[in-house]
């Protein structure tokens, strides 16, 4: 069926395993924006969340984007809705305003540079000392870059549902228990439970640095759906997720959970849900997106 329609099938980390092995390409946010402005395919299949579908239709307005499940949308993206993101814009004149790409079309369309959390910190360090900056719509994420790039930012109260499940007291107890583990984080993460992490990144980051690091065992504070490519890059080590305190699976992305292998099937075969962009927001969006595919290193 790919084959046939001439498709690429683009999935995240956080997606099921099963997506995972029969993608063409798995990354985190700002990879999979590349391979989405690059291919060549008719068709891109993006196992992902909804913004993460418009990011592909915004870079390649003449392609076919499909996304398995039309419903799989973000709570960052839903914290954030355009008309109060304009109202916040309004009562801040003359500020840089950045958006984590962890939002919708219409939000992207009225910001200035789009960022992911792999270039976040360089992106706003190559920015112009003097001008004030607005980060939206993930304050975790903006309290962490402010931090790393001693930059006051202006943040948008958004969170991450999943990122804010995570518990300090399950997090200790595991950390007690597996005195050696290094603790591998996301940003979206609060910040104290930052404040335990030997390492913090995008998703590629903390899979590149598990593989990397001479520690066998890890405590992995984000989406337990990237575990899947730490064993299989390199299946010797010890990979823990960090569960809720009464042992529960809500560190799973129901959303991202939302897509199956028989829902990747049925798009080809029907060729939809298919993902339509008004084209003024479209053109708008490309701008800070454009820019920050050309920022990043
Ligand atoms: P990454 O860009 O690090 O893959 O993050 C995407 C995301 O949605 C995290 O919750
Ligand atoms: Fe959105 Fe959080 Fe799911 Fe990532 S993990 S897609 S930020 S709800």
């Amino acid at each position: 069926m790919r084959k046939k329609r001439n498709a690429i099938i683009l999935a995240h980390y956080y997606q099921e395993p099963g997506i995972q092995d029969i993608a063409d390409f798995i990354g985190d946010s700002l990879e999979l924006s590349r391979k989405a402005s690059e291919t060549n395919a008719d068709v891109i299949v993006f196992c992902g969340v909804h913004f993460m579908a418009e990011t592909a239709k915004i870079l390649c307005p003449d392609k076919t984007v499909l996304l398995p499940d039309i419903e799989a949308g973000c709570t960052l993206a839903d914290d954030c809705p355009p008309n109060e993101f304009q109202n916040f814009l309004n009562k801040h004149p003359n500020h840089f305003a950045i958006s984590y790409i962890n939002c919708s079309a219409a939000v992207k369309a009225k910001s200035d540079l789009i960022c992911t959390s792999s270039n976040a910190v360089d992106l706003i360090s190559q920015l112009p000392k003097d001008i004030p900056i607005l980060f939206s719509p993930d304050r975790n994420l903006g309290k962490w870059v402010a931090k790393q790039s001693g930059r006051k930012l202006t943040l948008w109260q958004g969170r991450c549902l999943v990122h804010e499940t995570f518990n300090e007291e399950a997090l200790i107890k595991l950390k007690i228990k597996n005195p050696n583990a290094a603790v591998l984080a996301h940003p979206e993460c609060q910040e104290s439970l930052l404040d335990h992490a030997d390492f913090i990144g995008s998703t590629s980051k903390l899979l590149n640095f598990s593989q990397s690091s001479n520690k066998d065992k890890f405590i992995v504070l984000t989406e337990p759906g990237i575990i899947h490519q730490m064993r299989l890059k390199d299946p010797l080590k010890t990979y823990l997720e960090v569960p809720g305190l009464d042992g529960c699976s809500c560190n799973e992305c129901p959303y991202m959970r939302m897509n199956t292998l028989e829902k990747v099937y049925n798009c080809l075969k029907e060729m939809q849900p298919e993902l339509k962009m008004d084209e003024q927001i479209r053109s708008m969006a490309y701008r800070p997106l454009k820019r920050m595919l050309d920022m990043s290193s």
